[in-house]
């Protein structure tokens, strides 16, 4: 079933370009650059305020969503992990959304956090990859994502599925609140259907990260900036590379640099800056100077634009195609996650079955 793939997580990073077309498919009138979401059951219009509860992977997911719906649909958000968000005890305000995001639909802790919502009478929306799964079952609405089955440990496919769903709700949340425009809402949406495209030119970039990966193989600790929805997708590196390949990683917010993990830079610790060239470019720029006047290992992410302007010197410049800043993320998770497998892979882990991982966690 790997077809002429190594691991499943190869395989599965690869069909991203047409699983993420198909997810977008479902929720995209493609023909009219126009969201079309399933009908549902409650008032997108009139939401107080949105709560997010997930584990892992998707819970990046919906951080960098968490930036989407408060931009293009000017509604809070809040986040949490599902562990915390079940027990906090939070109070939830009348005509409340509560997304809960799992490819699984088993997870222990997001399903508890689905049930507290429950409780406190929001509206219960799940995004889920098996449309058969408990949480689907339990929520009011569901919003499959149509990644097909992930079998690789390591969520990949499910990820990028999960943003290509999340999006869709944000501008068609944005076109309900009278936020965006019917002329921004095609520009979003055209930007949407660029990013199989665009995945396959990422997905190129294999045999450069592949060299880069057998120097990251050597390494003990890697550290991933960047801002905005960067900033989830830095933390989404570093979990996949923890995950497949056991080298310490952290993803941090690039403005946090300075507050303390800074004092960790030196030559042998390479920093991969995820840095499109969007409203903060020169911000994360700024960070990565500040990398490089410590003798730090630059790995910088950017795209054609980005790569002109940056004036620094690195160990490895990966370039993107240039793109709506909106999509970056579902574009820019590729190299990251190639980047982790083909570290993994010089350093003979089990790539597919991790050590100590199982692929739904269904105890707390
Ligand atoms: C990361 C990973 C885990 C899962 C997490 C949530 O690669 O696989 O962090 O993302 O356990 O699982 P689901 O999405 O099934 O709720």
């Amino acid at each position: 079933e790997k077809g002429n793939f190594r691991h499943f997580m190869a395989k599965e990073m690869h069909e991203q370009p047409e699983v993420v077309a198909h997810t977008l498919a479902h929720y995209l009138d493609m023909a009219n650059e126009t969201v079309q979401l399933p009908e549902l059951p409650f008032d997108l219009a009139k939401l107080e305020r949105v709560s997010i509860a997930a584990c892992g992977t998707a819970y990046y997911a919906g951080l960098i969503a968490k930036y989407w719906f408060e931009r293009y649909a000017r509604l809070s958000v809040e986040i949490d992990v599902a562990s915390e968000f079940r027990y906090r005890e939070a109070p939830l305000p009348a005509d409340g959304l509560a997304i809960v995001i799992s490819q699984s639909g088993e997870t222990a802790d997001t399903l508890a956090s689905l049930r507290y919502a429950g409780q406190e009478k929001q509206h219960l929306l799940a995004v889920v990859n098996v449309p058969t799964s408990t949480i689907a079952r339990e929520a009011h609405a569901v919003l499959p994502t149509l990644a097909g089955p992930e079998i690789g440990v390591a969520s990949t496919k499910a990820f990028t599925c999960q943003l290509a769903t999340l999006a869709a709700l944000a501008v068609a949340a944005g076109r309900a609140r009278g936020v965006i425009s019917a002329e921004e809402e095609r520009g979003l949406v055209h930007a949407l259907v660029e990013v199989p495209r665009l995945m396959n030119r990422a997905l190129d970039l294999g045999p450069e990260i592949e060299h880069l990966a057998r120097s990251f193989a050597k390494t003990k600790d890697v550290l991933y900036l960047g801002r905005g929805t960067s900033f989830p997708l830095a933390m989404e590196g570093a979990l996949k590379l923890k995950e497949i390949s056991y080298i310490h990683a952290e993803g941090y917010a690039a403005g946090e640099l300075k507050h303390g993990p800074i004092a960790l830079i030196d030559e042998n610790m390479p920093v991969v800056v995820i840095a499109p060239h969007d409203a903060v470019f020169e911000k994360t720029m700024s960070n990565m100077q500040e990398v490089a006047a410590r003798g730090g290992r630059i790995i910088l992410i950017t795209d054609e634009t980005g790569a002109k302007h940056a004036a620094l010197e690195t160990e490895a410049t990966l370039v993107m195609p240039d793109m709506n800043p909106f999509i970056t993320p579902l574009v820019y998770a590729i190299p990251i996650q190639l980047l982790a497998y083909h570290t993994a892979v010089v350093m003979g882990t089990d790539v597919d079955q991790p050590r100590n991982l199982a692929k739904s966690v269904t105890v707390e």
